[in-house]
């Protein structure tokens, strides 16, 4: 998808789609209010086209609600979409994104190749927000999951273009759309890892992509095996990757600023990678065991993290770590019972071989602290029971530290994805305490995804730590308007956001 930013009006505007969004400036004191769809843009050629519509009482603005207009006679579009924005009142950012990828996903089936998005204007609505969110919003909507169909028509959308007319800020304006295409595109681009099948996608092919990738974009990459993982004594992470005929990947990327102050932050991204989770000996049900290629999702979103810091250039210094397995059962998978030394000294006892993330997480956060990382912060389809407290709306996020925290929050308030923090008490330690070592890695059926958050606490110790437990939202079960049905790519943007928040 090529993107293009223009400041003009409206009314001359070559187009296949024009892209207007719509708001209800209705308010709820109102009684039995009916909403009163307003368009967002003070551009006066649309305005007249408009009135007989918004005025029908068919269209009501709600988010990504549709209407479209053929040939409207005032403008030189081909056509017009009005798509809907939510109440007036509450516009912000997110629902630009939504209403965006909704006009996207509006056009792709109906094989209309541009879009030209007009920049809702609102009092109060920060443009180059807007504008960063439009071009997110766009290019999430423009990824569809049927990569192995066929007769896979691409239907994506060649041209997408912003319109800013008003008087908008220019270069804050061009620099938010620009990280829009950054984010847009790295969030896709981890989403098409998601969506790879264990066959195609193992641990090694995993650390082919992520070393092409660091290669494009200039930044140094290591990707180890079998070997390296014995010799710094990973013992967590091998009792994992032994069960497989498929070869581990320990894949280190690095984002080096020589404008980084020397004693500044080591910030590293920590993912789990596990190019598929059968459960090992405990193996899961065959039931649904296919989505487990999922299970690189947070290995995946810390590659797509790397790649957009590899281009928004932050003054901080970054180690991206993936710990990359398949999670198999056979001759020489590690078993329940079994003890693993991690590289840390600790010593693990495994009471069910499905709690792997941990496993191979233990040793990467360790790691990362001996490359020198001054905070830590990993991603992972960790738990089911994070999707049991959360359902598929929120993720998980733990943290050991106030103030990194604090910086995660505001990079949601910019990501506008959805998080929602779960507790870290030493009470919780005492599920975890093993009889014949030092921990157990798991802690039973109660509080699932907090005993697993506990579990890798150990392996952060005392430096400032953030674990996020994306397992209910790194897959989308049920298509939405403005996203298929599909990976999500979901904390790239958080993640990356987080990272700048130390520049
Ligand atoms: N990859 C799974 C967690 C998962 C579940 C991800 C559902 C996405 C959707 C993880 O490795 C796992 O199997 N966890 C176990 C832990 C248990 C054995 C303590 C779980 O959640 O059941
Ligand atoms: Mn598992
Ligand atoms: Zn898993």
């Amino acid at each position: 998808m090529k993107t293009e930013l223009k400041f003009e009006s409206i009314e001359s505007l070559q187009a296949e789609l024009l892209v207007v969004l719509a708001a209800d400036a209705s308010t709820s004191k109102e009684k039995n209010a009916i909403a009163k769809p307003i368009l967002l843009t003070r551009d006066s050629a649309v305005a007249s086209v408009d009135k007989p519509a918004l005025q029908s009482g068919e269209f009501s603005a709600t988010v990504c609600e549709t209407l479209l207009l053929y040939a409207p006679a005032e403008l030189k579009a081909k056509r017009l979409l009005i798509v809907g924005a939510g109440k007036a009142a509450k516009l912000s950012p997110a629902e630009v994104r939504k209403a965006a990828g909704a006009a996207v996903r509006f056009a792709k089936p109906r094989s209309i190749r541009q879009v030209t998005f007009v920049l809702p204007e609102h009092d109060g609505l920060d443009l180059a927000g807007v504008a960063r969110a439009a071009v997110e919003g766009a290019f999430v909507g423009d990824f569809d999951p049927d990569t192995y169909k066929s007769d896979r028509k691409d239907r994506s959308i060649e041209q997408f273009t912003v319109v800013a007319t008003g008087r908008a800020d220019k270069p804050a304006v061009e620099a938010a759309f620009r990280e829009g295409v950054i984010l847009g595109e790295s969030q896709n681009f981890t989403r098409a890892l998601v969506n790879e099948p264990g066959n195609r996608l193992t641990p090694t092919m995993l650390g082919e992509r992520a070393a092409a990738m660091c290669k494009e974009q200039g930044l140094p990459c290591e990707v180890y095996s079998t070997d390296k993982i014995k010799e710094l004594k990973m013992g967590a992470f091998w009792a994992v990757a032994q069960g497989s005929d498929e070869p581990p990947a320990l894949i280190v990327m690095r984002y080096e600023p020589k404008d980084a102050p020397k004693d500044g932050p080591v910030l590293a991204l920590v993912g789990k990678g596990i190019t598929f989770d059968t459960g090992g000996i405990s193996i899961k049900p065959s039931e649904g065991m296919e989505k487990m290629k999922y299970d690189m999702a947070g290995g995946a979103a810390m590659i797509g993290a790397m790649r957009a810091i590899a281009q928004l250039k932050p003054k901080v210094r970054v180690i991206g770590i993936v710990c990359s397995a398949e999670n198999m059962p056979s001759g020489k998978a590690y078993k329940p019972g079994d003890v693993a030394i991690a590289m840390s000294g600790k010593a693990i006892e495994v009471l069910n071989t499905d709690a792997e993330g941990r496993m191979v997480l233990a040793d990467g956060l360790h790691y990362a602290k001996q490359l020198g990382a001054t905070h830590l912060i990993d991603a992972a389809t960790l738990t089911g029971a994070c999707v049991v407290a959360l359902g598929m709306v929120n993720a998980g996020v733990f943290a050991n530290d106030e103030d990194s925290y604090e910086h995660f929050k505001k990079a949601l308030a910019v990501s506008n994805e959805r998080f929602w923090r779960l507790p870290l008490e030493d009470e919780y330690r005492e599920m975890i305490v093993s009889d014949i070592g030092d921990i157990k890695n798991t802690g039973g059926r109660y509080g699932g995804a907090i005993t697993a958050a506990m579990f890798l606490k150990e392996f952060a110790d005392e430096t400032p730590w953030l674990h996020l437990d994306i397992a209910g939202v790194a897959w989308v079960e049920e298509q939405k308007p403005w996203i298929a049905k599909g990976p999500s790519g979901v904390a790239v943007r958080s993640i990356v956001e987080w990272v700048r928040s130390y520049e």
